[in-house]
């Protein structure tokens, strides 16, 4: 295709994005536009699938039938929500089994988060209620991405994201109600999971390698600090209320700012996380190989059942 041809798509296709127009799967769209969706767009999935597996582990021991309900309707949900996001991945052009087969060689990233274990009950009190809470923050603006089948798929998912982080905060209100014991269990778990809860909005702007490019193209709407000083606006005052703190000794209004200042989260234990060498990475990719494998009997009678009935 000449040079002029391509300059003058790409002038248009910039336009409709300026314009708040979404961009579709047979619109034109520059290739390196597509990969970038299909990076995000599957790691996002990934992190659904993945991050089913740390609550999981508690089903079997929730306290009561009504908390074993409300888990098991989260991790269902984060089922689907994988199911919608590579569905969304797939208008791009990218086949489910090249995504499942990246995630399962170890090969594609997920969110750094749920490669940390979830030790008793208030794990998944905090968890809910921090995790989604800052799921919802990243997930809410994604609805207004810019590509449509990904948006549509977010609008859908924080319907459902709002109840996740309700019973995980619930949890967490009946513990710091509760005993000693109960209120020190939820206060060690904050404390485990604060720091790679603020790791999920991913690096400084100044470090991010997409997010540039992401803000241009309105695939990314708010930028990761946005985000990430959002999430602790809003969640300081829920702390507070339940009467536990956060383990930043930096953590404080700024009244000049508007925001809570807070303090420096360790790149390190970050990057080393998202390489591959967090406490539960290995145990993750292992569970999910595992599901994969003992599931081919039903990947084949499903696909012998349409090719027969094709
Ligand atoms: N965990 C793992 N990798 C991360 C990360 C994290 N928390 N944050 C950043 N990274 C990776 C990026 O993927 C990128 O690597 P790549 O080039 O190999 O893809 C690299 O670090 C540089 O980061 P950037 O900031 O430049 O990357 P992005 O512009 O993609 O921003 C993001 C990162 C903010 C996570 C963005 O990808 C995003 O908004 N993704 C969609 C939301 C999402 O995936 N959330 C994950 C959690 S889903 C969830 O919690 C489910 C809920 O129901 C519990």
């Amino acid at each position: 295709m000449q040079d002029i041809d391509v300059k003058s798509l790409e002038t248009a296709f910039q336009d409709r994005i300026d314009q708040e127009i979404k961009i579709e799967p047979r619109d034109w769209m520059p290739e390196d536009y597509r990969k970038n969706l299909i990076r995000q767009i599957s790691q996002h999935a990934h992190s659904e699938v993945v991050g089913m597996l740390p609550e999981k582990n508690w089903l079997t021991r929730a306290p009561t039938l009504k908390r074993k309900m409300a888990l098991l309707a989260k991790i269902q949900d984060e089922g689907g929500h994988g199911l919608y996001l590579y569905s969304a991945a797939e208008t791009l052009g990218v086949s489910r089994e090249e995504m499942v087969r990246d995630l399962l060689s170890g090969k594609a990233k997920y969110a750094s988060i749920f490669n940390y274990p979830a030790l008793n009950w208030a794990d998944m009190g905090v968890i809910g209620w921090l995790v989604d809470g800052a799921a919802i923050v990243n997930q809410v603006a994604l609805q207004r991405t810019s590509y449509g089948p990904y948006s549509r798929a977010m609008i859908r998912i924080c319907k459902e994201e709002s109840f996740h982080q309700r019973q995980g905060y619930d949890i967490c209100l009946q513990l710091a109600r509760g005993s000693d014991e109960q209120k020190r269990m939820l206060q060690d778990a904050i404390n485990r999971w604060w720091w790679p809860v603020l790791m999920m909005f991913g690096p400084h702007d100044s470090a991010s390698a997409h997010s540039a490019q992401s803000m241009k193209w309105k695939i990314k709407r708010v930028s990761n600090d946005g985000l990430r000083q959002k999430f602790v606006d809003q969640t300081v005052p829920q702390l507070e209320f339940l009467k536990m703190t956060a383990p930043d000794p930096q953590l404080k209004w700024n009244e000049e700012r508007g925001h809570y200042d807070f303090g420096e989260i360790d790149w390190d234990e970050f990057w080393n996380v998202v390489k591959g060498v967090g406490p539960c990475n290995k145990r993750r990719l292992a569970v999910r190989n595992k599901a994969h494998d003992d599931g081919a009997w039903v990947r084949e009678a499903a696909n012998a059942y349409a090719q027969k009935n094709n």
